[in-house]
């Protein structure tokens, strides 16, 4: 296929699952008003912002296929989607939905069943973060989340996430390691799509991953297994204590983690992530963009930790991350914004 055929191809696709993401939450909302008795009123997001988020996310995609073409991951990352899961437990997100409706309604947080063990995690994590059914503690949590996040970026979560892959190769390729060597963590790995992404970019590096949900791990093998290549080494740990030696790591990463924590919680988890990245390596971290990030933005963020619980959101939006970053040691911290993500890229001194 020609350049201009695939990149069309790809365009494509990405309007699609926006367009079907948009009519998702339409319906959803419509249905939700007409059969439960729940009914909660969500702000309507004003034309002018929709304009802008239009443009950015054109600007996302963009950028996606300039790094594909400059040989920072294969294209074909680019229209690697879990099409088969996302048919598969599209019905069971339907059929889910009416609990989450009423969970929200009722203002329920800590509601798992009784077969799940919850004595053994932090508190702050025992949450229905997104009202989800069992936390991030169950199989159907783990079979319905990438979908889920899929539905609430518009099909944009991979290439968000895809934007740490130009910082991260890049600053690989520019030390003498041998590409055999690398060792790349990423914390809270979920269900396990970042590392197949850094699994593209850098087929020969050692991938390491951990996260607190075993449901969640079990699901990522089940993806990264599926890989031809070392298997990715996954452990089920708290960020706050990862399992590995000090300054063990050449690069870091982690993604949509930190608005889930509490602020103290954070800086445990940056400090963390200095400990075990060695010195002239990188940390990358994504998250949700800010208030200062995307001025437009701010009404719909204000109500985002209602409308989805995420109970640490609020103080996340103001939370200076660079200071945090900076305390924990690291240095030459730059900073990208993309679409409704932001990206931060420190280094830990030689
Ligand atoms: C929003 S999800 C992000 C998952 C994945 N990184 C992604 O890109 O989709 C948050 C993840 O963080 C994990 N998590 C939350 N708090 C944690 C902690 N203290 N230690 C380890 N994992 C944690 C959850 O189990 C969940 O998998």
């Amino acid at each position: 296929m020609s350049d201009t055929l695939t990149k069309l191809t790809y365009q494509t696709l990405q309007q699609g699952k926006s367009y079907f993401s948009l009519a998702h939450k339409t319906l959803s909302v419509r249905l939700m008003n007409i059969i439960s008795t729940v009914h909660r009123q969500f702000k309507p997001i004003p034309n002018e912002v929709i304009r802008i988020l239009e443009q950015k996310l054109n600007d996302l995609l963009e950028v996606d296929w300039q790094d594909a073409e400059r040989g920072i991951y294969p294209k074909s990352l680019l229209f690697d989607n879990p099409w088969e899961d996302f048919f598969r437990y599209y019905p069971a997100e339907w059929l889910d939905l009416p609990q989450r409706w009423l969970r929200a309604n009722q203002k329920k947080y800590q509601e798992f069943s009784t077969q799940i063990d919850t004595l053994d995690y932090p508190s702050y994590y025992v949450q229905n973060f997104h009202y989800q059914t069992d936390g991030y503690l169950s199989d159907l949590s783990a079979n319905l989340y990438d979908l889920q996040v899929e539905l609430l970026f518009g099909g944009s979560a991979d290439v968000m996430r895809r934007r740490i892959l130009a910082p991260l190769v890049l600053a690989l390729h520019a030390t003498s390691v041998h590409p055999r060597q690398i060792r790349i963590l990423d914390v809270a790995c979920g269900t396990g799509r970042t590392l197949k992404l850094i699994r593209s970019a850098l087929p020969q590096a050692s991938l390491y991953g951990t996260d607190l949900s075993p449901a969640y791990l079990r699901k990522a093998n089940e993806l990264l297994s599926q890989i031809p290549g070392e298997l990715p080494q996954l452990l089920q740990a708290n960020a706050e204590e990862l399992p590995y030696l000090d300054n063990y790591f050449h690069a870091v990463t982690s993604v949509f983690l930190f608005h889930e924590l509490p602020a103290t919680v954070r800086q445990r988890v940056i400090e963390e992530c200095f400990r075990v990245t060695k010195p002239g390596g990188i940390f990358i971290l994504c998250d949700s963009i800010q208030m200062s990030d995307s001025p437009e933005m701010q009404p719909t963020m204000e109500f985002f930790d209602d409308t989805y619980h995420e109970p640490y959101y609020k103080h996340y939006t103001t939370d200076n991350l660079v200071e945090r970053l900076e305390k924990a040691g690291f240095e030459n911290i730059e900073m990208q914004v993309h679409f409704l993500s932001k990206y931060l890229i420190a280094h830990k001194p030689i």
